[in-house]
């Protein structure tokens, strides 16, 4: 069997980096996190959290799902969800796709892929809801087009869960945001998806 020796020398190697720049920093995290971030991302080995905002261990705390999905009954990601507001006080929700995202592109198109049909579900509902907005457009710009609704839509979704809605009524400082990254140049932008804080939401 393969022990993979190869990362556990590229793991002490990065150890021993960041500790010559700054020799306190693993004792200083291994005390407390505190992450203004929380970060909802697409598990693409592309879309690396920390690497693409240039932020260390300890700043960034993070869910990944494939299509950057939040189901309103996914145990997994509300708790995470709700760790990250309750105990860590993130200041910032960060909903993040990616253009050429393969779970969107499976979504769009009409083959069959066993069980994670059913996840993608949520990402052909993003199509029937937004059903007029594909008219006219060829493939490219239908995947690129979905990719960014998908975003705006999982951001609606977190707006609705209890936790953010109960962060909010308290009063927590709390933003949410959506953003899409481009794996072909490796610049986010920001899709102004957030809804103002206590804003009546969509069916909710
Ligand atoms: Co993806």
């Amino acid at each position: 069997m393969d022990r993979l020796a190869h990362l556990f020398e590229r793991n002490r190697a990065w150890a021993e980096r960041i500790k010559e720049n700054d020799p306190e920093f693993f004792a200083r995290l291994s005390r407390q996190q505190s992450p203004e971030y929380l970060w909802i991302g697409c598990s693409d080995s592309r879309v690396p959290a920390n690497q693409i905002v240039d932020l260390q261990p300890g700043e960034v705390f993070v869910h990944r799902n494939i299509a950057n999905i939040v189901v309103h009954t996914d145990l997994n990601c509300l708790s995470v969800v709700q760790f990250a507001v309750e105990v860590l006080r993130v200041k910032h929700i960060i909903i993040c796709g990616h253009y050429g995202c393969g779970g969107i592109k499976a979504a769009l198109e009409d083959q069959e892929h066993g069980l994670i049909d059913n996840w993608l579900r949520h990402v052909k509902d993003v199509i029937r809801f937004n059903r007029e907005a594909f008219d006219g457009l060829g493939h490219a710009q239908k995947l690129d087009l979905l990719c960014e609704l998908n975003v705006r839509e999982q951001v609606t979704n977190i707006c609705n869960t209890t936790i953010v809605r109960e962060a909010w009524k308290q009063g927590q400082a709390l933003s949410v945001h959506g953003w899409i990254y481009d794996v072909a140049n490796g610049i986010l932008k920001d899709l102004h998806a957030e809804l103002p804080p206590g804003a009546p939401r969509a069916g909710g």
